[in-house]
């Protein structure tokens, strides 16, 4: 039996023990540093996502056979290649791959050369050479700052002043670091996610799905790192798929060889279906969250095998996909994506009938508390989007805890 390592701690990671815990090849998984319900299914261990030399110790005392790696933030500071250069298999890019996401203008470059759609762009350093540009062109302008920010890195200004004050942060008191800022077209149309493996050229692709980046019902309120999410889109088409696959992912993937930079892990494309097409967001190296949480569930396949094949460098067969499809809510702390307060006990999990994957809680004395932004997530499958979303409200409807909120209106392009 295998012995695997998770790196992370959220719903997502979450997600990917308890599709780990399907195969009937792996025995123990640890998690670091997990949370209150992956615990239930792996043993947490207490090191951070970042803290590499710990963690390559963990996996070389606990003969880990593979690591699996969620957070981009890992991949950034190089345990892909610290644990290869220890002879540990890991699941994962490289440090310098990792660029695809962690630089926006190496992604726009790599974009632009082996032409991949994507909106058109130009990168700053010098905060008049941007301001000059951007007062030139039309609002709304979509700057974004060239590094990794949490999330906080790309400001749609929909008027000079809000495009001054972006530009002054990002390249005058350089509140996120030292980074360019790539100015790119505004592009329109419904966003949607295409999560592949990918390992070199070789690209399995995973079932496509919808978040919903924005706090409140009608896609109003702040950006958060994700509400809800579901799989069977009913806006893309299959011809919109082939495309997104062949032209895209695949090409992405061939670039990254092209580069010297093969990838290995997870390719996740953040598109969109525009009226000129469909083009490229962004890209991340890693699976998404909330994303994940919809997708692997529909995974009929061994996931170890996989990840380990990914890892080695083996082909696999291509994976294998349920029918149905699936539709996850979360559930947050009241104030996030802003302040909010954690330690409030979560009642009625036991009563539960669905997958409930754990994104910020913790145990103590017994019971399980908030214990971040985002808490819980209830997933849902069905036969179609009606049967899995009235299934999730239900469910969710029996947990009881009185700093939570939820959105009311997942997958409502495909309802209203
Ligand atoms: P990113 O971190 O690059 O995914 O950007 C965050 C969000 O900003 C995206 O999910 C989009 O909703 C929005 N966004 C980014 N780039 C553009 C663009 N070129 N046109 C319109 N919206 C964009
Ligand atoms: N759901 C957005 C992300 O994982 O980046």
């Amino acid at each position: 039996m295998k012995t695997v390592l998770v790196i992370g701690g959220g719903g997502r990671e979450h997600a990917i023990v308890d599709a780990l815990s399907r195969s009937p090849q792996v025995g123990k998984i640890y998690c670091a540093p997990g949370n209150a319900g992956i615990g239930l299914q792996a043993e947490n261990v207490p090191l951070k996502d970042t803290d590499v030399e710990g963690l390559k110790a963990f996996a070389l005392e606990h003969a880990v056979d593979l690591t699996v790696v969620g957070p981009e933030a890992a991949l950034a500071v190089g345990i892909v290649d610290a644990f290869r250069a220890a002879g540990l298999k890991i699941f994962g890019h490289t440090r310098a791959a990792t660029a695809i996401e962690s630089s926006k203008e190496f992604a726009k470059r790599l974009m632009a050369k082996y032409n991949i759609p994507t909106a058109a762009y130009r990168s700053f350093s010098d905060y008049d050479e941007a301001l000059a540009y951007v007062s030139a062109r039309p609002f709304p302008a979509v700057l974004k700052y060239d590094g990794l920010a949490a999330g906080k890195g790309v400001v749609i200004a929909s008027d000079l002043e809000e495009a001054r004050k972006a530009l002054a942060d990002m390249l005058l008191d350089h509140a996120f670091g030292q980074g360019k800022v790539v100015v790119e077209d505004f592009l329109t149309g419904p966003e949607f996610s295409f999560l592949c493996f990918v390992d070199g050229d070789r690209v399995y692709p995973m079932p496509l799905s919808q978040d919903h980046k924005r706090a409140y019902d009608g896609d109003e309120g702040p950006n958060t790192g994700g509400m809800g999410a579901y799989t069977g889109l009913p806006f893309i088409t299959a011809e919109d798929r082939e495309f997104a696959y062949m032209e895209i992912m695949c090409k992405a993937a061939s670039a990254m060889v092209s580069e010297g930079l093969p990838l290995s892990g997870v390719l996740y494309g953040g598109l969109m279906k525009t009226p000129q097409g469909i083009k490229v967001i962004e890209f991340n190296a890693r699976f998404g969250d909330p994303e994940t949480e919809v997708v692997l569930p529909l995974l009929k396949s061994d996931i170890y095998d996989i990840f380990e094949g990914v890892a080695s460098g083996r082909e696999v067969s291509d994976p294998e996909w349920s029918d149905g499809v699936t539709l996850g809510v979360v559930m947050a702390s009241k104030g996030y994506p802003g302040s909010y307060q954690k330690g409030f006990e979560i009642e009625g999990l036991d009563l539960v009938d669905a997958q409930v994957y754990h994104m910020g809680t913790v145990i103590r004395d017994g019971k399980v508390l908030t214990n971040g932004g985002r808490v819980l997530m209830i997933v849902c499958g069905g036969k179609d989007l009606a049967a899995a979303r009235a299934c999730v409200y239900e469910q969710l409807a029996k947990i009881r805890c009185e700093n939570l909120f939820f959105r009311k209106d997942i997958a409502h392009r495909a309802f209203f």
